[in-house]
């Protein structure tokens, strides 16, 4: 930290936090660094020095720079988009007190966007795979919703207390980042390629990728649902296929940067097993 600087408030000596950010310009564009310096405030965030960032756009040097781009939603740990990697470690930016990076690493803070997917401008990524990835096990209950169906079928106590844990899941992808099976899957649009093709070849990349651990978790959620169980032989056979659960290496890293603490390796077990239990009997059933 440093003492003083011509961006603190005018009249106050403001304590200075020196915050080192990893730029891009946009996809594919080489990255590099800026150094800001920003006064401290009572209960800051990462958010609220990136607020503090954009608004005043300066260099530590007094050169003039465009504002910083990261993407935030809830502001509470809840959703997911915020996610950086920061001094180091990938988490929230909404929830990466000042107060408690400084105990870590009190020199500087440092902010990095997610390795493991495409940059799209700064700190801002393109984490379309995620959720991709959801869409192949099929992560949700199927209900039709124009007619009352009445209520869904109950669930026992146990059910309950093993499935609330894996709802949590904010599709953040700290798993993905920590996950050494899980490789960033980045294609640069072709000269002449339209945009609905370069989806299309990007959409078919994503899905020979690994699926990850948050979308095995969420395939054993739903299909420990009473109703989200009818497709439980589609989803499984999802996570046999190309980039499915038979990829983890059962390092566990994933488990352990998760934010929410899901037992991950608890559903990649019971997702194997599935895995196996199908493949046996759709050999019986030939
Ligand atoms: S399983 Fe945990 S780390 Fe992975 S996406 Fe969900 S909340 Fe994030
Ligand atoms: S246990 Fe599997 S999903 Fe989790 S980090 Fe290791 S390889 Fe990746
Ligand atoms: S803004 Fe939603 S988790 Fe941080």
């Amino acid at each position: 930290m440093n003492d003083s600087n011509k961006n603190a408030p005018s009249g106050a000596k403001a304590q200075l936090l020196k915050v080192r950010v990893r730029r891009q310009d946009g996809p594919g564009k080489e990255p590099y660094w800026q150094l800001f310096h920003v006064p401290r405030e009572p209960e800051m965030n990462v958010i609220s020095i990136l607020q503090r960032i954009a608004a005043m756009a300066e260099t530590v040097d007094g050169k003039k720079v465009s504002p910083v781009a990261w993407e935030c939603g809830c502001l509470e740990e809840v959703c997911g988009s915020c996610t950086m990697v920061i001094n180091g470690r990938t988490r929230q930016s909404c929830s990466a007190l000042v107060v408690n990076l400084l105990k870590e690493q009190p020199d500087e803070i440092v902010l990095e966007p997610m390795s493991k997917f495409p940059v799209v401008r700064d700190l801002l990524v393109d984490r379309s795979r995620v959720f991709q990835a959801l869409e192949r096990v099929k992560a949700w209950v199927p209900v039709d919703g124009y007619y009352d169906m009445g209520p869904g079928e109950r669930q026992t106590m146990a059910q309950q207390e093993q499935n609330y844990p894996l709802s949590q899941c904010m599709s953040c992808g700290c798993c993905l980042e920590a996950c050494p099976q899980y490789g960033k899957i980045e294609l640069e649009q072709k000269s002449g390629e339209s945009d609905e093709d370069f989806a299309a070849r990007k959409h078919e990349a994503n899905d020979k990728g690994f699926i990850g651990a948050h979308a095995i978790s969420q395939a054993v959620l739903f299909n420990n649902n009473p109703v989200g169980k009818v497709l439980a032989n589609e989803r499984v056979d999802a996570l046999t296929k190309a980039g499915g659960v038979q990829v983890c290496g059962n390092a566990q890293n994933c488990v352990a940067v998760c934010p929410k603490e899901i037992p991950l390796t608890q559903s990649i077990a019971r997702a194997g097993r599935a895995a196996t239990v199908r493949t046996v009997k759709k050999f019986f059933d030939r």
